[in-house]
C-alpha cells in the first residue's frame, strides 16, 4: 500500500449531520481522523475543500434530502473543480454505488465501518478516483478508532461508543442492515478512553450503542453492562455516566441494582417501548410484552425513585387498529414518561415489515394518531417539568446558554436542560440550583451553591 502523505496544510472539510447521537460522534470521529491528518475544520460548506454529508436513513427521506443538498454544493464545486464531496452515514450503506451513479458530483461514498480508512480513502479521491466503501466488517475484532470526541467546545461531556450494529430484527427498523452486526468494544479500551476524557476535563460520559444491555454478551470474557458503567462511575473526575439506546429484553437485575448502589449513574433511563399493544409488539418483533415492560419500569423505579424516562414510539405501523393505538396511549398513562420521541411509521428497505406487510395505515390517520400520542405526552410533560419548581437541583455546567450567551446552561441527572446566570468559570462544575420556572422542554432557576467543595465527600447524585 502506498505511504499516506498528509493532505495539503490549510485543507478545510465540513461535516454536515443528521440522525442519532451515533452519527454525531461519528462525524466527530471523521473530524479527528482529518484533523490528524491535517485538515481544519470549516465552519461553513462554501470555505470547504471537502464536504461530507453524514446520512441517517432510519426514517426519513435521505435520498430527497441528499439530492436537495448535492444541488446546492454543485454551484461550489463549478467554483472550486477541487471541492470533494462525499456522503457517509446510513443512506451511504444503504444506497452503496447507486448513489455514485446517480449523482455525478460524488466524489465518495462511504458506510460507517470505512470510518476509520477515511483519510486514506480521501487521498484516492485526490488521486482522481470516486471511492465507493461501503463493505461491513461484522468481525468481534472490529478496529473501533480511539479518537477523543467532546460534545462542544467546552469538554464537559462526551460520547464513548461501546458497540456497533445490531443483531436484533425488530420489524421496522433498517439499523442492522446499515450498520451490520452487533460487535462490542473491549472494555479496557473503554475505560482507557473514559479516563483520558475525564483527564481532559470532562466530567460526563455517555455509552453509546444501539442495542447496550447485550453488551459484551456474545463476547468471550467480556464484563456485562453493569460492570462496565461501574467502572466508568468510578473513573476519578467522572460525575455522571449516561448511555442510550437499551431495549427492555436485555435488561438485567444486574443494571437495576446499579441504579441503587451507584449515585454517579444518572438518573435518567431512554427505554424505547415502540407500542402499547401487545399484537403490535409481535408484529414489531419486539421481545417484550406490556406487561413485562411495566414491571420493568416498577423495578427501575424501585431502584431509583427519582428516575427520568423517555422512549420511542411509532404510530401507524401496519395493521395498527383503533384499539391498539389506544393502547399505546394508555401505556404513555400508565407510565407517565418525562419525555418521548414519536414518529409515523415509514417503511424501509430490506426490513421485515416492508416484506410482510402493507404500509396501509392511512397518511391522514397516521398524523391523528401522532397528534393524540404528542397531545397527551405534553400535558404529561408540563406536569412532570412543573413538579420541579421550588426545588433545588444538581446541575452539571455545560457553557453559556444558546438562547441568551450571559445565562449558563447545563442538566440535571434527569437530563433536563436548566438555565440559569451565573459566570463562565462554573462550566464543568456541579452546580446547586434552585429552579424558578418550568419552560417547554427546560427549566430556569438560580444559583444557590456550587457543589464542587462538597464532592470528593458527598456522592454525587446523579
Ligand atoms: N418508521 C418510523 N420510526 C422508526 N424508528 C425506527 N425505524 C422506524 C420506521 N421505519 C424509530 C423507532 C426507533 C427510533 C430510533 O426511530 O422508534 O426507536
Ligand atoms: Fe433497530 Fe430494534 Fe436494533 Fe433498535 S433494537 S436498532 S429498533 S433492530
Amino acid at each position: 500500500m502506498a505511504e499516506l502523505t498528509p493532505a495539503p496544510d490549510g485543507k478545510r472539510v465540513f461535516i454536515q449531520t443528521f440522525g442519532c447521537q451515533m452519527n454525531e460522534l461519528d462525524s466527530g470521529k471523521m473530524l479527528r481522523l482529518l484533523e490528524s491528518d491535517g485538515y481544519a475544520a470549516a465552519a461553513d460548506p462554501s470555505d470547504a475543500d471537502v464536504i461530507l454529508i453524514n446520512t441517517c436513513s432510519v426514517r426519513e427521506k435521505p435520498e430527497q434530502k441528499v439530492r436537495s443538498l448535492l444541488g446546492r454544493y454543485k454551484k461550489l464545486k463549478h467554483a472550486n473543480e477541487d471541492l470533494v464531496i462525499g456522503v457517509t452515514g446510513c443512506y451511504a450503506q444503504q444506497a452503496k454505488g447507486e448513489l455514485l451513479r446517480r449523482f455525478d458530483d460524488l466524489d465518495l461514498v462511504m458506510g460507517p465501518d470505512a470510518i476509520p480508512r477515511l483519510p486514506a480513502l480521501l487521498m484516492d479521491v485526490r488521486a482522481g478516483r470516486r471511492e465507493l466503501a461501503t463493505e461491513q466488517l461484522d468481525r468481534q475484532d472490529y478496529p473501533f478508532t480511539n479518537d477523543l470526541v467532546f460534545r462542544g467546545d467546552r469538554r464537559v461531556s462526551a460520547f464513548v461508543t461501546i458497540q456497533k450494529g445490531c443483531d436484533n430484527l425488530c420489524s421496522f427498523c433498517i439499523v442492522p442492515f446499515t450498520r451490520g452486526r452487533e460487535v462490542s468494544r473491549s472494555a479496557d479500551d473503554v475505560i482507557d478512553e473514559v479516563r483520558r476524557l475525564a483527564a481532559e476535563g470532562v466530567r460526563e460520559v455517555t455509552f453509546l450503542g444501539q442495542n447496550v444491555n447485550s453488551y459484551g454478551l456474545k463476547k468471550s470474557n467480556e464484563i456485562p453492562f453493569h460492570e462496565l458503567l461501574a467502572r466508568a462511575a468510578g473513573v476519578e473526575g467522572i460525575a455522571r455516566v449516561r448511555f442510550t439506546t437499551s431495549n427492555p429484553w436485555d435488561l438485567d437485575e444486574g443494571l437495576v441494582a446499579l441504579y441503587a448502589n451507584e449515585p454517579r449513574l444518572s438518573s435518567y433511563f431512554h427505554l424505547p417501548v415502540q407500542a402499547g399493544a401487545d399484537s403490535m409488539l409481535v408484529r414489531m418483533r419486539r421481545r417484550h410484552t406490556r406487561e413485562r415492560y411495566l414491571e420493568l419500569v416498577e423495578e427501575l423505579r424501585a431502584a431509583r425513585p427519582d428516575l427520568a424516562l423517555s422512549t420511542d414510539i411509532i404510530v401507524g405501523f401496519p395493521g395498527e387498529t383503533e384499539e391498539e393505538h389506544q393502547a399505546t396511549l394508555s401505556l404513555l398513562s400508565a407510565v407517565r414518561y418525562d419525555f418521548i420521541y414519536s414518529f409515523k411509521y415509514s417503511p424501509r428497505p430490506f426490513t421485515g415489515a416492508v416484506r410482510k406487510y402493507d404500509d396501509d395505515v392511512p397518511v391522514d390517520v397516521k398524523k391523528r394518531r401522532l397528534r393524540e400520542v404528542q397531545d397527551l405526552q405534553r400535558t404529561i410533560t408540563d406536569e412532570a417539568l412543573a413538579s420541579w419548581v421550588g426545588k433545588d437541583v444538581e446541575v452539571l455546567v455545560e457553557g453559556p446558554s444558546k438562547r441568551d450567551s450571559s445565562w449558563l446552561a447545563g442538566r440535571i441527572g434527569q437530563n433536563w436542560m436548566v438555565n440559569f446566570k451565573g459566570s463562565e468559570r462554573l462550566c464543568g462544575e456541579l452546580v446547586t440550583v434552585r429552579v424558578t420556572e418550568a419552560l417547554t422542554n427546560s427549566l430556569a432557576g438560580e444559583v444557590v451553591t456550587r457543589a464542587s467543595v462538597a464532592r470528593s465527600a458527598l456522592p454525587i447524585l446523579g
